[in-house]
């Protein structure tokens, strides 16, 4: 005996069948003598004859950010760039969620719809991929999983060695600002994708190496200058993704002119105090509705050109939950009330023209997402910050700008 669902169900797989064989029936119909013909007596043409180059499309081919040249320059000394998208799996330095090892990956992944050949950006008026800078992803360093000591210093080697790498062009030629080290010479700009916040930590002591101390653009929902978290007992047990700007202070990596913005976690006794004296000045989520988008970029600049000696030196640090969980849910530690892509984009666009070290995009955990949503962000912010680096004023609002050809 059927069930009585049973019937309606037979119904809906007929449907198909019947579509398909209508359309079986509209295709037109060749003798058979025909076809045996061509294939018994003509060879297939290759596929470079008939189509042309085997193009990657959006949802093909190998995993780069935006489909560039992909090179492990971490062993490959004769691969130079200009600007390098470095990926660093780490995330056993978290203190809730863990999954941001998967963060290079879903960065990748969401930037497979953007393209060199189509980088140009009705928000910046400009076109990173063809500004005379060669731009390279140099792949993932092969982080222990299973030492943190190890993962830390595995970090600063990977990073000091595409740091120090010669750069292609010649900053001082072009119409941007470029950082100089204390060499006097201008080295390449690094985008870390993390990865879980820790990893900042041996990047600030692979910058203070080139540059001395840097002070910090640092968009995040939390301080991230906490001094360790109870029951932590060991010297490693402190390096974390919530301690590592305290850290970083101690050893004298970042100047006292710092900036967070984005801030909204919960918060304990002595913990904005604390933050005051590791240098920060703390710009909350809410500001954005009391002050505006506008005001939010005066205050960032005023705050990192207060001190001369540092102006020239701001590495700028992204934590995706910065925005709004429903905007980027696939982080580490979610908080909700964030700002939206489009406000921290607009903020980010103001900032251009100070002088960027490098930058990062951290705690990005694949396992939490929806629809790729938060690597899709991500993906596009890392465009943002590429643009970032070769503006030297905030764009014109666009309908302000002459209309020029996109390049
Ligand atoms: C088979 O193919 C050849 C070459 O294309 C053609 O000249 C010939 O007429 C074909 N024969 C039949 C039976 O279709
Ligand atoms: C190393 O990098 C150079 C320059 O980008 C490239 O031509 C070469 O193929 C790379 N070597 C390997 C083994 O990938």
């Amino acid at each position: 005996m059927f069930p009585p669902l049973f019937a309606p169900l037979i119904v809906w797989l007929l449907v198909p069948v019947q579509v398909a064989v209508a359309d079986i029936d509209s295709f037109p119909q060749f003798p058979l003598s025909v076809l045996l013909n061509e294939t018994a007596t003509t060879d297939d043409p290759s596929w470079l004859k008939k189509y042309g180059s085997q193009i990657d499309q959006a949802f093909s081919g190998p995993l780069s950010f935006s489909h560039i040249p992909y090179r492990r320059c971490l062993e490959n000394a004769s691969a130079q760039f200009d600007i390098a998208i470095l990926g660093m799996p780490f995330d056993t330095g978290v203190t809730y969620r863990s999954g941001a090892r998967f963060g290079p990956y879903a960065i990748r992944s969401g930037s497979r719809r953007q393209r060199e050949a189509r980088g140009y950006t009705l928000s910046w008026g400009t076109d990173p991929y063809h500004q005379g800078f060669t731009i390279l992803d140099c792949g993932d360093i092969p982080i222990s999983p299973f030492d943190n000591a190890l993962a830390i210093d595995q970090i600063q080697v990977a990073y000091s060695t595409l740091l120090r790498r010669s750069m292609i062009a010649e900053p001082s030629r072009m119409p941007v600002v470029w950082p100089l080290g204390y060499d006097r010479a201008t080295h390449p700009r690094i985008i870390s994708l993390g990865g879980d916040h820790t990893i900042v930590l041996p990047i600030l002591r692979s910058l203070n190496k080139v540059y001395g101390p840097v002070s910090v653009i640092h968009f995040d929902a939390h301080l991230d200058t906490w001094v360790t978290y109870p029951g932590q007992s060991t010297p490693q047990s402190r390096v974390t993704h919530g301690t590592f700007f305290s850290l970083a202070w101690e050893e004298g990596l970042i100047a006292s002119n710092s900036v967070h913005a984005g801030i909204r976690c919960k918060l304990g006794e002595g913990d904005l105090e604390n933050d005051q004296v590791v240098g920060f000045q703390v710009i909350s989520t809410d500001d954005i509705d009391d002050l505006g988008v506008s005001e939010i970029i005066r205050l960032i600049r005023k705050r990192i050109g207060q001190s001369p000696v540092y102006l020239r030196q701001v590495p700028s640090r992204l934590d995706i939950d910065v925005l709004d969980p429903g905007l980027a849910p696939a982080t580490g530690t979610p908080e909700a009330g964030g700002w939206t892509t489009r406000e921290l984009k607009r903020i980010i666009r103001g900032l251009a023209g100070l002088n960027f070290v490098g930058a990062d995009i951290v705690e990005v955990s694949p396992a939490y997402d929806n629809a790729e949503i938060t690597g899709i962000a991500a993906a596009d912010l890392v465009h943002d910050f590429l643009s970032l680096f070769l503006s030297t004023f905030p764009p014109m609002i666009h309908t302000q700008r002459s209309v020029s050809n996109p390049r």
